[in-house]
């Protein structure tokens, strides 16, 4: 046996053997080897597969993370569009009541009126309908693409006929399949959820917030926002996990629902273990409610249940309404609620200086996550919608898309007499004055909002504004992250924006994760960065309300900072686009000697304020849509962009008749496809330039 031979049954050996330690520990919770153990084993594959790339296996663990980075995603095409469920006869039929009764009506129908599972199954009707109720998993609707076995791509389920292609996360998730079992050979279309694992959500978001971070509001939007990421290394490192649950072709053979959930089991899905087979409608209304009840003690979130008709020969009899299938329903359940103790109130100053108030709670279980904290969302809900007192019990509830907040207070004998919780006058953090500011919304003039006054110097500001300085819209700083802008804030190095551009070699050479490298980079980056323009240095000074477009409109208006800096509210609100709270506010930011002395400050280390090229009313692109697909051998997509626009061009994300013009580079995708379709023009970097005269 050649030494060739060798290195080929050790790695596939290893494969095998490291995927099904993988399963045993991320779907069955009976590992059999130490993570040492696995670590070894995956060490040594690691290094085979550096040295025979060639044998490297596609259904690898290895090939999970470490993937390349996409440019783009391109569109996912469902061969079976993807459906959705129809949960709407519950509106439908108000006057039957209750869940019950609707549920029954579904099987039975109405009287007099057509419908209902047994009328539309006539003679093929069974004495007992069988069905499988689910928990209607709370997370991103998938389908996967298997060919003999082996997983080649994945998409979202997006409008149900075109999502987007996400196969480089998908491939990130542990208990995802790379390769099934015993699986039919051919191609086979596997549909499910992805989901964040609870704790594990908690967890990161803790760990967020340690590092100044966002948290993520819910586990969902975060999934979604994860699935979309360009780099599959980011997924990789956090904890989501796949459930299938249905199928877009079901392969032949199968006869039921439930036996298409046991072949997903032993192909190495993961499927959900509350799925339950129920014959006859009393043992569905069992099975929801015995999920109603499991549910907030679950590791990921369901907002209801899913029934659907077993036999895969009366859902084609039943067939399909619309968008969504006669043979399944779901039950959406309410958002859950429930009653802790307020220990205190905290009030918390956010990254813009906004005061909000946040109800410190005795600890309590909501919809499986674990909150000690809830939002009271200002000023007006704590102090009259709730009248909020010390030692009141209060009802936290946690709707799938926001973040716990506080619903009501538990009327108790005795109440009135407590004390009311009062709203600061000054900032908890920093001691400045608070400035109060109406709400715009018109419907609510009763509402204000509170924010610290001292921008540039409240400490609780501080971090966050440094990180929002350095971010990509704003002065592009690349390689200024969270954890170096904590590091750089809690030793002084960094009391204000412009401290960044003083910082020196040795100073980052001494920081935790700091190379030589790295600290060279980061300064060459905060080097670079002060050449940015006018708008740019606009909207990382932070002032409130002014965006991308607002900070645009001001810096081509106003031309330079020193004329900008002097006008007054009537000057700014001739500006077109610019209402009576953005006037206020950027006056409001130069009246402020703080804000004065950090703009002499950046002036000072070298940052140019670069006024923006007037608006091209004759530009070479005037009136002209461009689309930009792929990599350009020299120009960022940020840089095009930007020399686009302002030749008077617009971008677009994607191709139809209406374009103009498709700007290809390297790698380029389907829109180039459909450019060639269209006919539209297509050009190069170089004729991208030509076309802006700068050829
Ligand atoms: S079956 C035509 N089963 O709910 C029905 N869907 O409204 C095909 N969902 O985004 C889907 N849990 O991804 C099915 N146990 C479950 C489900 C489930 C959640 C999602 C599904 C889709 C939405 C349909």
């Amino acid at each position: 046996m050649s030494l060739f031979d060798a290195d080929r049954q050790r790695m596939d050996w290893l494969v095998v053997e490291l995927n099904r330690h993988s399963t045993l520990y991320h779907q069955k919770n009976a590992p059999e080897i130490t993570d040492y153990a696995y670590d070894k084993l995956y060490r040594e594959l690691e290094d085979l597969e550096a040295r025979r790339p060639d044998l490297r296996r596609p259904e690898s663990p290895t090939q999970r993370v470490g993937g390349d980075v996409v440019a783009e995603l391109p569109p996912f095409v469902h061969e079976v569009p993807m459906l959705s469920l129809s949960n709407a006869f519950r509106k439908e039929a108000p006057e039957w009541g209750g869940v019950w009764e609707e549920l029954l009506e579904w099987e039975a129908g109405k009287p007099a009126r057509p419908g209902g599972l047994r009328k539309l199954l006539g003679d093929d009707a069974p004495p007992v309908i069988r069905y499988v109720v689910e928990p209607k998993l709370d997370g991103l609707a998938m389908e996967l693409i298997y060919e003999d076995g082996l997983f080649v791509r994945g998409g979202t389920r997006g409008d149900g006929v075109t999502g987007e292609e996400v196969s480089h996360n998908l491939r990130t998730i542990r208990n995802l399949p790379l390769k099934l079992e015993n699986a039919p050979p051919g191609r086979m279309s596997v549909r499910g959820e992805v989901l964040y694992d609870l704790p594990g959500f908690e967890k990161m978001n803790t760990a967020r917030e340690a590092a100044g971070e966002k948290r993520f509001e819910n586990p969902r939007n975060a999934a979604a926002g994860t699935m979309r990421q360009l780099d599959p290394k980011i997924a990789g490192g956090r904890p989501l996990m796949f459930f299938a649950h249905s199928a877009g072709v079901v392969p032949p053979g199968v006869k039921s629902h439930w036996e298409l959930l046991e072949h997903f089991a032993a192909w190495g899905f993961s499927v959900n273990p509350l799925n339950r087979r129920c014959d006859g409608i009393q043992e569905v209304i069992a099975a929801i409610s015995e999920l109603e009840q499991r549910r907030s003690s679950l590791d990921y979130e369901i907002d209801g249940a899913v029934v659907k008709v077993d036999s895969l020969e009366e859902q084609e009899i039943l067939g399909f309404v619309t968008r969504s299938p006669r043979w399944a329903v779901a039950f959406k359940y309410p958002p859950p609620q429930v009653q802790t103790a307020l220990r205190s109130v905290l009030f918390s100053v956010g990254r813009t200086g906004i005061v909000t108030p946040v109800a410190q709670l005795e600890p309590v279980r909501v919809g499986g996550v674990t909150v000690s904290n809830a939002t009271l969302h200002n000023e007006y809900q704590m102090r009259h919608v709730h009248g909020l007192r010390e030692g009141d019990r209060v009802i936290v509830q946690r709707a799938g898309d926001v973040i716990p907040e506080v619903a009501g207070v538990v009327e108790q004998p005795g109440r009135e007499e407590r004390p009311y919780i009062t709203f600061p006058a000054t900032c908890p953090v920093c001691g400045a004055a608070l400035d109060r500011e109406q709400s715009d919304d018109k419907k609510r003039s009763e509402l204000y909002f509170y924010f610290c006054s001292n921008r540039l110097g409240c400490p609780a500001q501080l971090s966050g504004a440094i990180l929002h300085f350095g971010s990509r819209l704003c002065m592009e700083i690349d390689g200024l992250g969270d954890k170096l802008v904590d590091q750089l804030v809690s030793q002084g190095l960094v009391r204000r924006p412009s401290d960044l551009y003083r910082l020196t070699q040795e100073q980052l050479a001494n920081l935790e994760r700091m190379g030589k490298q790295s600290a060279v980079n980061l300064l060459k980056a905060i080097d670079t960065s002060r050449g940015r323009t006018l708008d740019r240095v606009l909207m990382a000074l932070g002032v409130r309300h002014v965006g991308e477009s607002t900070a645009r409109d001001l810096a081509r208006h106003f031309g330079t900072m020193d004329v900008l800096m002097t006008a007054d509210v009537v000057a700014l609100s001739a500006v077109s686009g610019i209402g009576p709270a953005v006037s206020a506010s950027v006056a409001e930011f130069f009246a402020h000697p703080e804000n004065l002395a950090e703009i002499a400050h950046l002036r000072e280390v070298g940052v140019g304020f670069v006024p923006l090229p007037q608006k091209a009313t004759g530009g070479a692109l005037t009136g002209k849509t461009l689309v930009l697909t792929g990599t350009l051998p020299t120009l960022s997509r940020e840089a095009a962009k930007a020399k686009i626009e302002a030749a008077g061009g617009k971008v677009s994300g994607s191709v139809s008749k209406k374009t103009d013009f498709v700007v290809a580079g390297a790698e380029a995708g389907s829109k180039l496809d459909k450019a060639q379709e269209l006919g539209v023009a297509i050009v190069d970097e170089g004729g991208l330039l030509a076309l802006l005269g700068e050829a």
